[in-house]
């Protein structure tokens, strides 16, 4: 296993100097002090004025991996980042200015601990993102919600049940048909959008505004990603890319192939370029997506 970046501050290198073209409303800004130790300068994303902006954040490996295989015993994000405490921090950032997580059954699923919010990620900073939060006028964590079609979940997962942490999970008819006889904690809820055996990219969005969301952050995984993009309802992209070679032609998630996605066919996504930061051998990139 490979660890490094562990308390490095994630160095801003280039900023495009164009962008973001003077959003009306934005989220963020200069971090708080200790914040600013990690990643200093700014972070500020755009809001826009007529739905809720959807954010995505990945981890790649140099060779284009982001999830290896569903029956691999180590197939979390972790193994792809090399356990980074910089790209975790990276995360914990854009998870403390979101009013929404949104991830796959398929993410959900490789692991029972995981929690979605900034503290789980970097515990020792739990403090400030929770101050953070509160001086921006946020909820102490965002709500996740989970995209499920069949319901299929472990109900007990930790982030599931994390206290203080709403979960809504996004389903079809019959998803909640089989939610419906799982035991489900306090926090969490049903949302049955549509019977057909996905929930659509446009409902997604009508729920995120529901629960009054400015700002939603997609931790994918590479399906859900996949199906986003090709909606044209993500924004930016908060790609790390972590200083590992996969090496194998094996892995389900390389992220300019997710299924379905074919560049030639009038579905790839061009992206401009807006800022690039480091740690160590590990760089962080921001991209907007065009339109
Ligand atoms: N490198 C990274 O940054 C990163 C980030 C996230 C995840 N990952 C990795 O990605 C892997 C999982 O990949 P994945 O692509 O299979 O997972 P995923 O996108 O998280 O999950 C796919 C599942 O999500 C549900 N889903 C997605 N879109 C839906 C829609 N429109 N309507 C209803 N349900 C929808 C379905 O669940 P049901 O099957 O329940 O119907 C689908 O099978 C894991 O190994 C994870 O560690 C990596």
């Amino acid at each position: 296993m490979v660890r490094r970046s562990e308390g490095l501050a994630l160095e801003p290198l280039w900023e495009s100097p164009g962008a973001p073209s003077e959003p009306v409303d934005c989220r963020g800004g200069t971090l708080p002090t200790e914040l600013a130790t990690r990643f200093p300068g700014e972070l500020t994303i755009g809001l826009c004025p007529e739905r809720p902006t959807i954010i995505a954040n990945f981890v790649s490996t140099l060779d284009g991996v982001v999830a290896l295989g569903p029956n691999e015993p180590t197939a979390g994000g972790g193994e792809i980042s090399g356990f980074s405490n910089a790209d975790r921090f990276m995360m914990a950032l854009l998870r403390a200015l979101a009013d929404v997580v949104v991830v796959g059954a398929g993410t959900v699923r490789v692991g029972r601990r995981h929690v979605w919010t900034a503290a789980h990620l970097q515990p020792a900073h739990a403090d400030a993102f929770a101050a953070w939060r509160s001086a921006l006028g946020l909820s102490p964590h965002p709500t996740l919600i989970v995209m499920t079609a069949t319901g299929n979940l472990d109900t007990t997962h930790a982030g599931l049940n994390a206290p203080g942490v709403p979960v809504i999970l996004a389903t079809t008819r019959a998803g909640a048909e089989r939610l419906s006889g799982l035991p489900l904690g306090p926090n969490v809820s049903v949302a049955a959008l549509g019977d057909d055996s996905r929930v659509a990219g446009g409902a997604l969005v009508e729920l995120i505004r529901g629960t009054g969301a400015r700002l939603a952050l997609c931790e994918g995984g590479p399906h859900l990603f996949g199906e986003l993009v090709r909606a044209r309802l993500v924004d930016e992209l908060f790609l790390t890319v972590a200083p590992q070679i996969a090496g194998r032609d094996d892995a389900v998630g390389r992220l300019a192939l997710v299924e379905g996605m074919r560049f030639g066919e009038g579905q790839g996504r061009w992206s401009n370029l807006a800022s690039i930061r480091r740690a160590g051998d590990y760089v962080f990139l921001r991209y907007r997506l065009e339109p």
